[in-house]
């Protein structure tokens, strides 16, 4: 294996800070921002609130730990949570809203990564014997659905009913720049409506670290006490911000390279026997396939210099990104093909 070229499709966030950002980060006018001191911190809260839209926005070091915060912030101990089945804040942040905040989740049914409005609806608690509903949680794009991208439409449709009930809803954003791109929109419009958006900065758009939670001046103060008790208040963090003013300057116009280069590898697996694939929820930098054993194929493939996640026993995720080329689509379609072939033969 020694010297050999790894191709790493396990999933957006491995990308590496280029030459441009580390000179950034070198360069980085710093303060303490646990002070409210620093103002690179500063310029990247308010220049992602400006894009988009929204009043303000607050600098956190994980999109778990935005999510969570958000959660927290919306909510009071002895709330219900409603998500979409699937939803990152349930399947993959360990429980944290039961465990940090006394919130208990409740997934609603959602055909790629969205619920049905009425569903959201008739999901609402209303009897003296029930937790309280407090809050909607959405995802866009949705990770385990596929990374697909939901339609804005279902979106105003969902605050709506949401408001109809009284209830704030967040949206884990997470890749939400990826929707913007798949849907040819801008960020204004994409989480129009939402009481609160976290977005993470190193996935997709490159930087090492960090996510933002946007929202109100007044929603972000409740969380900014939430992200200092969770542990999350940071000092000099201007040499991380500057990267992530980077990742939002350039990083979004990258993305429809990722989509095309997924959509390439998925039509290139498409027909490989053995391989169940949904072409038509390949939207973004994404790719899940179906298998009879998704740990021992992600096994062979790493012996083979392709590294995938295994997600379940039958799922395998691929995810395009900046440190995935055109050669690399090519060599990944073929490696893949090959491994799978010759396993079914064994
Ligand atoms: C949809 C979604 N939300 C939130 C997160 C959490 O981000 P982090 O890994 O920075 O905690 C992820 C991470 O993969 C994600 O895919």
């Amino acid at each position: 294996m020694a010297g050999m070229d790894v191709i790493d499709l396990r999933s957006d966030t491995v990308t590496v800070p280029d030459a441009a950002m580390r000179r950034a980060m070198a360069e980085a006018e710093v303060g303490d921002d646990v002070y409210g001191e620093d103002p690179t911190v500063a310029r990247l809260e308010a220049e992602l609130a400006e894009m988009a839209g929204t009043e303000a926005g607050l600098y956190f070091p994980s999109g778990t730990m935005s999510n969570q915060a958000a959660l927290a912030a919306h909510t009071r101990r002895g709330v219900e949570v409603l998500a979409p089945e699937g939803a990152h804040v349930y399947e993959y942040e360990l429980g944290a809203m039961s465990l940090l905040s006394g919130l208990t989740p409740r997934l609603l049914p959602a055909p790629r990564g969205v619920p049905d409005p009425q569903d959201l609806r008739a999901a609402v608690h209303r009897s003296v014997h029930q937790a309280p509903t407090g809050l909607v949680v959405l995802e866009n794009t949705h990770n385990k659905a596929g990374g697909v991208v939901v339609p804005l439409e279902r979106h105003d449709a969902l605050v709506a009913a949401a408001r109809a009930e009284g209830l704030p809803v967040h949206l884990d954003g997470a890749r939400v720049f990826n929707a913007v791109v798949a849907n040819g929109t801008d960020l204004e419009r994409t989480v129009r409506g939402f009481d609160s958006v976290s977005v993470c900065l190193s996935k997709g758009l490159g930087a090492p670290v960090g996510s933002v939670l946007l929202g109100t001046r007044a929603f972000l103060d409740e969380a900014h006490r939430y992200r200092k008790a969770f542990g999350g208040g940071m000092r000099q963090a201007g040499v991380l911000a500057a990267a992530g003013l980077l990742a939002i300057r350039e990083g979004p116009a990258r993305l429809a390279d990722d989509h095309r280069r997924a959509r390439q590898l998925a039509q290139a697996l498409a027909e490989v026997p053995g391989l169940g694939l949904d072409l038509d929820r390949v939207e973004t930098n994404m790719i899940y396939l179906d298998v009879a054993d998704a740990p021992g194929l992600v096994a062979a493939l790493a012996e083979r210099g392709v590294r995938a996640n295994a997600l379940s026993a039958r799922a395998v995720r691929l995810v395009t990104h900046r440190g995935v080329g055109d050669d690399d689509v090519r060599t990944a379609a073929r490696v893949i093909t090959e491994v799978v072939e010759r396993r079914a033969a064994a």
